[in-house]
């Protein structure tokens, strides 16, 4: 566009101007005074350029980033597709233990210090931190009651509101009366005290489902090497499909026990809920508590075995094994609001893990004879 206001092009172009500044703006013409006329269409043809260019790039750059976050929008939260790990689970079924004839290790075992498995096995558990064998988190759940046994922190004494489980009759011991309850429950650790309100302080659940105050949970966090890290897929309900997500069958079919052992991993804590924000803990997102002062994650048995649930058994047998155990020995106390704070970062992850808001069932105590006898003791530091 020509800068000589007496062209007659340019007289053109202002009446051009004019015209779209009447109908874009709603300033009416009769702003401008007749003598000032061609200065100030002079000056808007100026702004009007420049803003038309300025106004252009910016609406086309809206339009990129409106189609950027749609097509964010769409590939983040509605296409399942983007969920590159939605069902890369590998399928085990259960198997009867006694059919197995190649040994099938399982957990939760004892885990009391000193106590070694009866069954037999060459692979050693991983015992580094597991961020050291490439492996992330890849989901966190928690079962009512402790699967592991640790004498003296979960185990037949415990308590909570619900009472306890006795311990397992093939470990030879008297039976006390079972509590019957909607899910199958573990150990209680030997905090809990009736008479202590943070123990009995109802508490305004906003995040998590099904949880009591008072109640002993063992929180586990399966990692694995193949997961999506460090990607919003890295989270994953049901957490096999987190552990095998870069993992398909040909290339598992390829690995030695030990390969698994080494690769995947779940860290395993257990709690007693409280109803006291002197014991909350912002993060248990990202893996099993260490903190030194505090005790928790210092004395931790390492082992291997299977995946746990109340689906199995010392009859039914996990065929997801052997993969390695890190369990804290030690019952710890944890506010109500670290859980409901787990649970709301939970709810902020691509996948849904709404499956994994509210405590599952626990396995029987894992018999000697099905316990690997790897245990192995050292500190995560
Ligand atoms: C994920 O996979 C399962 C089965 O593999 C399927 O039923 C489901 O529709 C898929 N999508 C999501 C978002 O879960
Ligand atoms: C667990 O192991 C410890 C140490 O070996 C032992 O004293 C205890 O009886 C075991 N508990 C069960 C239930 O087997």
């Amino acid at each position: 566009m020509g800068v000589n206001p007496q062209s007659p092009v340019l007289e053109l172009d202002h009446a051009h101007d004019q015209h779209l500044l009447d109908t874009m703006c709603t300033a009416p013409a009769s702003a401008f005074q007749p003598h000032d006329k061609i200065r100030d269409l002079r000056a808007a043809n100026l702004f009007l350029s420049l803003t038309t260019i300025g106004l252009f790039i910016v609406t086309l750059s809206l339009l990129a980033m409106e189609k950027q976050s749609q097509l964010c929008l769409h590939s983040l939260l509605l296409d399942d597709d983007a969920n590159v790990c939605n069902g890369t689970k590998l399928a085990f079924e259960n198997q009867l233990c006694a059919d197995l004839e190649v040994p099938a290790p399982q957990a939760g075992g004892n885990v009391t210090n000193g106590y070694i498995g009866a069954l037999e096995v060459d692979v050693v558990p991983n015992t580094l931190p597991f961020y050291q064998s490439s492996m992330c988190p890849v989901n966190v759940h928690w079962h009512l009651g402790s699967e592991h046994y640790s004498y003296g922190q979960f185990d037949e004494n415990g308590d909570g509101p619900h009472g306890n489980i006795p311990r397992p009759e093939w470990a030879a011991r008297t039976l006390t009366e079972d509590k019957h309850e909607e899910l199958q429950a573990g150990f209680r650790c030997h905090h809990y005290n009736a008479a202590d309100p943070k123990f009995t302080t109802t508490y305004d659940w906003k995040h998590c489902k099904g949880m009591d105050i008072g109640e002993t949970y063992e929180v586990h966090w399966p990692h694995s090497a193949s997961g999506a890290c460090g990607t919003v897929n890295q989270y994953q309900t049901p957490h096999y499909d987190g552990i095998f997500c870069k993992l398909d069958m040909d290339t598992f079919s390829t690995l030695a026990a030990q390969d698994i052992a080494n690769a995947i991993g779940v860290q395993s804590q257990v709690f007693t809920v409280v109803n006291d924000e002197s014991y909350f803990y912002p993060d248990m997102m990202r893996g099993m508590i260490v903190d030194e002062k505090m005790g928790m994650g210092q004395d931790v048995a390492f082992y291997t075995g299977s995946t746990t649930g109340d689906t199995r058994s010392n009859e039914v047998c996990s065929m997801y094994t052997p993969i390695t155990w890190q369990v804290d020995r030690k019952c710890h106390l944890i506010s109500a609001s670290s859980f409901d704070k787990l649970c709301y970062d939970m709810k902020l992850q691509r996948d849904d893990m709404s499956n994994d808001l509210h405590p599952h069932g626990s396995r029987e105590l894992v018999s000697d004879d099905l316990v690997a006898n790897n245990q192995a003791r050292k500190d995560l530091r």
